[in-house]
Parts: C-alpha cells; structure tokens; sequence
C-alpha cells in the first residue's frame, strides 16, 4: 500500500476538493459511451477516498453533478442519477466501516429523483457520528446558487443589514462547518473552476493534471498534495 511517500503528515491541507472531470473523454477514447467513463470513474473515487483517509486528511469533496450538467442529454442525466444512487448503497457501508463521515451540499431540486435522495439522506445519516474524514459530495451544487440560497437565508433570518458580515454569511452556506478548501485538484486538463466552491476557494492552491478522472488514483492525490506543500501562500500579506 501506498502510504503518500513524500508528503509531510504534519502539514496537511484541512481541505482537499476535486473536480472530477474526463469522463466522457476517457471512454471515447476507448471507443465507449460515455456513461462507461462514469461507471469507470467510481474506483478512482475510492481509491481517492481510501488515501485521504490514509494519510489523515480531514476533509475531502467532490464535485459531482453540477447545477450546470441539467443541460446534458437526459440519458445523460438519468445515468448519472441512478449511478450515484448505486454508488451509495454499494459503498456507504464500506466507508461507514472507514469511519468516514459522508455529507452532501448541492440545492435541493424536485428533479432529483425521490430515492436518490432518500439514499442520500441514509448515508449521511449512518455516518453522521463517523470521526475520520468528511467526504462531501457536491451534488446539484453550483457556487452561485449556494451564495445566492445563503444570502436568501440570511435574509430570512432578519439578520440587519448592519451586521452582515463574513462569519454571517457563512452560518447559512449548505455547509457551515465546511472549512475553506485549501488544494482544489481538477483532472483532464481542463483550467477552471466551473462554479465549484467560489466562496470557499477565495484563497485556494489550484492543481490541474492532464490525468482523466478514470485513471486518477490516490498517487496522483499524494502528488497534488507536494506541489501544494511546496507552495507559498501569502493570504495578500508577506511571508518573511
Ligand atoms: C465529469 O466527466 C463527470 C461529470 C461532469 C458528471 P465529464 O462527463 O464532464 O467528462 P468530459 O469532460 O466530457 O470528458
Ligand atoms: C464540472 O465538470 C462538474 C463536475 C465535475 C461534476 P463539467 O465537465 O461539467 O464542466 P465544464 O462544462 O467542462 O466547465
Ligand atoms: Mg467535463
């Protein structure tokens, strides 16, 4: 087993978020539907999972089915669905076993089918009490929806304008006690964010990699990790 050869333990990102992007690419490469690349992409998820878990990290998400992919041939689209769920009841067990705590952010959306949600909510609920890592899946999740539904509940809660402030805002995120995302990895050579995260990436180091989502193993994930560690964030001020 590969135990992250070169990263220092002690200095861990808090918060690794991937885009898992090339699917499609991956299997018309190999003369496939698309859909194989999906289906092809799942051992790479784990493998991903299994090495943060690994090597300690605390916080891994994932972007997997934007707010943007609606606009996907339906096929596409009912795939997609149907594989998550799938995805979920073959796994979340495993991971429970893993300790690993499984959370979702993405905007509620009457087009997701109904047992797609229900098994959402049984696999966060069955490990909601898990102390490893928190593995978030962003699911209907777009950056701007999630700001805008923040802004919308601050509104709601009759906060006055006077004491919206960051910490403000953040309480109504999907996720509160997300942490900013510290490494954000995007696979298949694509440079950009695509509505991931905006509020938590203010400050990110961003990796991209050629490699398509398919073939993305826990190496690649130990790999990003070092460039991030040979990074020097700076936050707008200086280090000296
Ligand atoms: C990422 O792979 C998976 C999702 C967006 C759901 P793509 O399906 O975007 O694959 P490419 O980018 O077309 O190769
Ligand atoms: C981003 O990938 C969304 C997910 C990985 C779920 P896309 O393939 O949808 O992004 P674009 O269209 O290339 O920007
Ligand atoms: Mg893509």
């Amino acid at each position: 087993m590969d135990r992250g050869a070169g990263i220092d333990v002690t200095r861990l990102p808090t918060h690794v978020a991937c885009v898992m992007d090339g699917n499609g690419r991956w299997a018309q490469a190999r003369g496939l539907p698309r859909t194989e690349g999906h289906t092809a992409g799942e051992e790479a998820l784990i493998d991903t999972v299994e090495g943060a878990a690994e090597i300690g990290l605390q916080w891994l998400t994932v972007y997997a089915f934007s707010t943007e992919n609606w606009r996907r041939p339906p096929s596409e689209v009912r795939f997609l669905m149907g594989f998550n769920e799938s995805l979920l009841v073959r796994r979340s067990h495993e991971l429970h076993e893993q300790n690993v705590r499984i959370r979702f952010v993405g905007r509620p959306d009457a087009r997701i089918p109904r047992r797609v949600r229900a098994r959402i909510d049984e696999a966060v609920e069955l490990t909601a009490a898990n102390t490893g890592l928190t593995f978030t899946v962003a699911f209907n999740y777009g950056g701007r929806a999630e700001i805008v539904d923040a802004a919308a509940g601050l509104v709601r809660s009759g906060v006055p304008a006077d004491e919206v402030d960051e910490a403000a805002l953040v309480k109504h995120l999907y996720d509160a006690e997300m942490p900013e995302v510290d490494l954000m990895i995007r696979t298949s050579g694509e440079n950009r964010l695509s509505n991931f995260l905006l509020w938590q990436m203010a400050y990110s180091e961003l990796v991209f990699t050629d490699t398509l989502w398919p073939d993305f193993r826990r190496r690649d994930l130990f790999d990003a990790i070092c460039i991030y560690q040979a990074r020097d964030r700076r936050f707008g001020g200086l280090n000296r």
